[in-house]
């Protein structure tokens, strides 16, 4: 694992746009791997105003999101495509059809998952694959226990997990419990992974991930075993590193 500490958040979503512009420069047609939450919002910006001045262009590129709300569509404002549409995808040159995002209105998820991973195989498998990393050290929603070899599946969320994304929601609105979730064995297939973590509150995680064991209770521990895994850490993510 190669760990990079920069000074602040603004550092860290710098280094990772760049990263994803490099990759696109090198393969215009790369498939890359997104997330949502807080952490990539700053780089997504960042990507955005690149592509808007022509330093980088998405038009042959793919792209398959981590995970979804299962229960909502793809128009709900909670939902995990709305986000992406909002904000990357409606202001880059990415053609929307080869945006993927989990199906979280499907009416047979357990196929939905399956066609996920052929998709995901078809595009030739996913070039860079970015992340954030919850408290409880999940990578996208595979949660504490979740198996280090599992593929996309339906994942309940955890309490933790619930507790953290309800400040999305309001206080009368429906907040799923369960997710389409790429795995961990389908997450360790990408050739590149980035992960990005900022703030005080992913420092435990962020110890546990690269100096604790390899195990399921740190789901991005499970990174240790990849080849080209790559953390960007702010300072106060990093403080507990030895
Ligand atoms: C989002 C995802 C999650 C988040 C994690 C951190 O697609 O897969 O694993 O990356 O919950 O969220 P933030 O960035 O909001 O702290």
């Amino acid at each position: 694992m190669q760990i990079v500490i920069l000074n602040n958040s603004d550092d860290v979503a710098s280094y990772g746009a760049n990263i994803f512009i490099q990759q696109l420069r090198r393969k215009p047609s790369s498939v890359l791997g997104l997330a949502t939450g807080s952490t990539p919002l700053a780089l997504y910006r960042l990507l955005i105003g690149a592509n808007q001045v022509g330093d980088v262009s998405f038009a042959q590129a793919t792209s398959f999101n981590l995970d979804e709300y299962l229960g909502l569509d793809g128009q709900h404002k909670q939902s995990y495509r709305y986000f992406m549409d909002q904000q990357l995808f409606d202001h880059i040159d990415i053609d929307k059809q080869r945006t993927f995002v989990p199906p979280g209105d499907a009416s047979d998820p357990i196929e939905a998952c399956e066609r996920y991973e052929r998709q995901i195989a078809q595009a030739g498998g996913i070039d860079i694959q970015l992340l954030g990393i919850g408290r409880n050290g999940h990578i996208g929603f595979n949660e504490p226990s979740s198996g280090l070899m599992s593929r996309t599946r339906v994942k309940t969320l955890t309490k933790a997990t619930i507790e953290d994304n309800a400040r999305f929601f309001s206080a009368d609105e429906y907040q799923p419990h369960l997710s389409i979730t790429m795995g961990i064995g389908t997450i360790l297939d990408a050739k590149k992974v980035l992960l990005l973590a900022t703030g005080a509150n992913k420092a435990a995680a962020i110890k546990a991930t690269v100096e604790g064991a390899l195990s399921a209770s740190c789901p991005a521990s499970a990174l240790q075993l990849h080849r080209n895994a790559m953390l960007v850490l702010d300072e106060a993510a990093a403080s507990q590193l030895d």
